[in-house]
């Protein structure tokens, strides 16, 4: 039996998806000692091999199968567009993209004006305000702090991650419209679908039986 190999988005995405394998039995101890410097960690009798990548590099590795499976925000697949089967819906990490602004922006986005788009995600604003507004917008990429845009004269509007809305509100800033959910989901690479399609099937099953499971007792 080969490695399956997981990439799973550093940080809190990861240590959430650590606790829900192992509700399906799947554990990894190497993982667990918090001094460690060792980037792939081995759960040998299971033979599953598991290393924390950042969230954008995780599609890259699940597209070339240097990881057979992924566990990675919407947004990153959305933004990243690589070649990979998106196959589960883990529902944690719940969030929404939208376009935000000062409420005067609103105006703007009602009449198609050319407007300025700041945003960490220029592919997900792209493809939003082309082909679903059908509005010519400039968008301008930032890495960071997007909520800046607006506020300094930057850009008329965000394309942003709103969770809580807190930052908004902070920032005399609002929801203007909303682009898409967004939750931490499973990839698959499309070759190690096939060939691993059994061992691939059982994990996602028990995933999702354990998801569902968690939905019906809240
Ligand atoms: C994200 C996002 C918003 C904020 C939304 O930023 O870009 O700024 O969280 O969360 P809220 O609605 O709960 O306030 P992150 O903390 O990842 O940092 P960044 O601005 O550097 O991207």
């Amino acid at each position: 039996m080969r490695y399956l190999t997981f990439a799973l988005g550093k940080g809190r995405l990861a240590k959430t998806t650590l606790k829900l394998f192992e509700e399906i039995g799947i554990t990894c101890e190497e993982m667990k000692d918090k001094d460690t410097r060792k980037l792939i960690f081995v759960n040998e009798e299971r033979k599953l091999r598991f290393f924390l990548a950042k969230g954008p590099d995780v599609p890259t590795y699940v597209e070339y199968g240097a990881a057979d499976i992924g566990v990675v925000g919407r947004d990153t697949i959305l933004e990243e567009g690589r070649n990979i089967y998106e196959v589960l819906d883990l529902g944690f990490g719940a969030c929404r993209m939208c376009v935000c602004g000062p409420e005067s922006s609103g105006e703007l986005l009602q009449h198609h004006e050319q407007i300025r788009v700041a945003t960490k995600y220029p592919k997900i604003a792209k493809d939003y305000f082309y082909n679903k507004k059908h509005q010519t917008v400039e968008i301008i990429k930032l890495n960071g702090s997007v909520e800046l845009g607006p506020i300094v004269g930057l850009s008329d509007v965000i394309v942003d991650i709103v969770e809580t809305g807190s930052t908004l509100k902070e920032n005399g800033l609002m929801v203007l419209e909303e682009v898409c959910p967004l939750s931490a989901r499973v990839v698959v690479n499309p070759v190690s679908m096939k060939l691993e399609q059994k061992r691939i099937q059982n994990l996602i099953s028990g995933l999702r039986r354990v998801i569902t499971e968690k939905n019906t007792t809240v």
